[in-house]
């Protein structure tokens, strides 16, 4: 790629560095089946949401055509009413559970040309394709590129602006913890509690043959998980009967900030392409002002809100901090979910028994677990989305301190899915998509790097 030399940041520096980067190059080439690349290897053979959205980031610092045709992959799946499925079986079943015709999405005449689930995933995609594009702007394929994707990134922020916030509110709910991209979060707790388990031994936990059962949400919550499915197919995949009838229906802070910065991205990308940006601007301040709904004030933090259950779920995870990356909170807030939560040492600071920044979950809930996926171990996508608020909001070091937990934990423990922020040691999927991904782009752009867009 042009230019590649002139944008590698000073952690290219050294000869470390420069293996670390080839490696993570190497992983991305062997989850690459060809079509899509995979999230991980044995544990995770279809392709994902975010995951693909993650590795076209990682792609584009190496193969801007390669990283294209990821984002093409994905958003072929689209369902016909806009939404872009969280998972797509291009290559057919496998061990995996579930499989696609678990789903049953042709009931669901927006069902997409593709075998894919009927649920979605944060919409990091639209900032990615900026990202991508400002890596490549000199590229006259870029702009082609983004005429070709415009629309039908456009077509799924409309459909999450309407069919999850029929009403308008500005804050888009989800359905099902698998929507939010961290499925087992303690913050899902409360609601799931009400939710009846799936009866046991209809089907077999794949998820558990790879990878240890310790580290994998527990029994009980995964015949939740199941059992939501089963109506959403009962229903057809409606919207409008997810919405009005699912006893899963949350607005997740992290979800919405995702989007809320997607938006800001969609709308860049509207001004470059001279299309129309109203509707865009719209979906932008309604959500601003709507998002101060989930700060906490006695808590310092942002807390998802439950609809079905009108409350705040005041369970304190990393997504509370999310926000920082779409630039949603007051200087004052950010202040303090630095001050009370990511310097606080009981909650995800390192204090003596945890070693590494950004724990899932803040230490101090009944829900930590510092083993079991998003019950604390630290990942690498929350890790990116927390620095990159850090460093928007001028919290240089800070930002800098997160990115380089996140390359020591690669480095000392290769491309795990998670890490125990207690020694660093590596746990669910080996060889993991986006921890490769998200390496490639904190050597490249380690924080302080000035955007060029
Ligand atoms: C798990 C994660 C989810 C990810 C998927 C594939 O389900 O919770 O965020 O997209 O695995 O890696």
């Amino acid at each position: 790629m042009d230019g590649q030399s002139d944008r590698a940041g000073p952690l290219l520096n050294t000869d470390n560095q420069r293996l670390l980067l080839q490696t993570a190059q190497a992983l991305l080439r062997a989850n690459d089946t060809g079509g899509f690349i995979k999230p991980g290897p044995a544990q995770y053979p279809h392709q994902w949401n975010w995951d693909s959205a993650f590795a076209a980031l990682g792609l584009a610092y190496f193969d801007m055509a390669r990283a294209r045709a990821e984002v093409r992959s994905l958003l072929r799946a689209q369902w016909r009413d806009g939404m872009v499925p969280h998972i797509v079986y291009p290559t057919g079943p496998s061990d995996y559970f579930p499989p696609p015709a678990f789903w049953q999405t042709e009931r669901s005449a927006a069902a997409g040309p593709l075998p894919s689930s009927g649920l979605t995933q944060p919409p990091i995609l639209t900032t990615v394709v900026r990202q991508m594009h400002g890596l490549a702007a000199e590229d006259p394929a870029g702009l082609d590129f983004l005429r070709e994707v415009y629309p039908r990134l456009l077509a799924w922020h409309r459909w999450l602006h309407t069919a999850r916030d029929p009403e308008g509110s500005g804050l888009v709910a989800i359905v099902h913890p698998w929507e939010s991209g961290m499925d087992d979060s303690p913050r899902w707790q409360p609601v799931l509690a009400a939710i009846e388990p799936a009866p046991s031994l209809t089907f077999t936990r794949r998820d558990r043959v790879h990878v240890a059962a310790d580290e994998r949400p527990v029994e009980e919550d995964y015949r939740r998980f199941i059992h939501l499915i089963t109506l959403f197919r009962s229903w057809a995949y409606d919207p409008q009967a997810l919405y009005e009838r699912s006893p899963f229906l949350v607005q997740d802070a992290a979800f919405n900030a995702i989007l809320h910065q997607a938006d800001h991205d969609l709308l860049a990308l509207a001004h470059l392409l001279g299309e129309d940006t109203r509707p865009i601007e719209q979906w932008i301040s309604r959500t601003r002002s709507a998002f101060a709904r989930l700060w906490d004030e006695a808590d310092g933090t942002y807390y998802d809100y439950d609809l079905r259950g009108g409350r705040r779920l005041r369970v304190n995870t990393i997504a509370g901090l999310v926000p920082l990356f779409a630039g949603l909170p007051e200087p004052a807030q950010a202040e303090r979910l630095l001050r009370e939560h990511l310097l606080h040492p009981g909650r995800f600071a390192p204090d003596g028994g945890t070693r590494f920044w950004v724990p899932s979950c803040a230490k101090d809930q009944p829900g930590w677990d510092p083993r079991r996926y998003w019950r604390g171990p630290v990942w690498l996508n929350t890790n990116w989305l927390v620095l990159r608020g850090l460093e928007r909001y001028g919290y240089a070091q800070e930002a800098r301190a997160v990115a380089d937990h996140s390359l020591e934990l690669v480095r000392r423990s290769g491309f795990r899915e998670y890490y125990d922020p207690r020694d660093g040691s590596g746990a669910g999927s080996l060889a993991f998509t986006w921890s490769a991904a998200l390496t490639l782009d904190l050597l490249h752009r380690p924080p302080g790097t000035t955007v060029e867009w």
